[in-house]
């Protein structure tokens, strides 16, 4: 297994699968990366069903834009969201939570927002919630993906799925549940080189003065 190192260094979206099937112990792994994915509050929203049924892959290639290789992966997982995760009610139970495993206790200071009261505050807007879903469902998706690397198996990440609530209907899933990512997963047939990257010069909006960069061939980047 490679390490985390050279998992996010050798990952590259993969678009052509080898149709062989991998080890379920693998499948098994991908899902517990993802479980075990830090988020907000600990709300932990993302949800999946993991699809190897033909016929099933083939409607979900037809809704994402074709995308072929969705068809061919093996595996497809289909990543969710859950809206649910931010009721009053969840976020009471999380911050329940917090306490009893002494979440609290590991700070220096004081953190007035997490105090109590936190658990009476008022429901978010459901734009809110869509947000707080969306954005710490994709940490837990890029876990299984590098975790996938790591087991020699390639993914895609595919944000084009498709018009709103036909994933829905096709798992049979409540309108509270937004899928928001597909993930084919299997052995890759071709992996291309990698793709181009900013520079650190471009992505740092300070200049680091003191750190030493990377060696050369460590680094990836586009000049212009
Ligand atoms: C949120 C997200 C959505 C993406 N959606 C698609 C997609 O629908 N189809 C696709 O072929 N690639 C998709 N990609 C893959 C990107 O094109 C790819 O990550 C990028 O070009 C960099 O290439 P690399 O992943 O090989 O480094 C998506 C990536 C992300 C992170």
């Amino acid at each position: 297994m490679l390490s985390v190192k050279e998992a996010i260094q050798q990952r590259r979206s993969i678009r052509r699968f080898r149709p062989d099937p991998f080890p379920e112990e693998h499948l098994f792994e991908i899902l517990e990366a993802a479980r075990l994915a830090p988020s907000g509050g600990n709300a932990q929203p993302w949800r999946f069903i993991v699809v190897t049924d033909p016929e099933e892959k083939k409607k979900i290639c037809k809704m994402a834009l074709e995308q072929k290789f969705l068809e061919e992966a093996p595996v497809v997982i289909v990543c969710c969201a859950d809206l649910a995760a931010y009721t009053q009610a969840s976020r009471r139970v999380r911050l329940e939570e917090f306490a009893q495993y002494g979440v609290l206790e590991t700070l220096s200071g004081r953190v007035g927002a997490l105090q109590p009261g936190a658990k009476d505050a008022p429901e978010p807007p459901e734009d809110a919630k869509r947000r707080s879903a969306l954005s710490n469902s994709y940490i837990a998706i890029e876990h299984m993906v590098l975790t996938a690397t790591a087991l020699g198996l390639g993914t895609c990440w595919v944000g084009a799925i498709g018009a709103r609530g036909e994933l829905n209907a096709l798992f049979n899933i409540p309108e509270s549940i937004v899928p928001i990512a597909l993930l084919p997963v299997g052995y890759p047939a071709v992996v291309p080189h990698q793709r181009p990257r900013l520079s650190m010069e471009q992505i740092l909006l300070r200049p680091l003065a003191t750190i030493a960069p990377p060696k050369e061939e460590t680094r990836i980047s586009i000049t212009a």
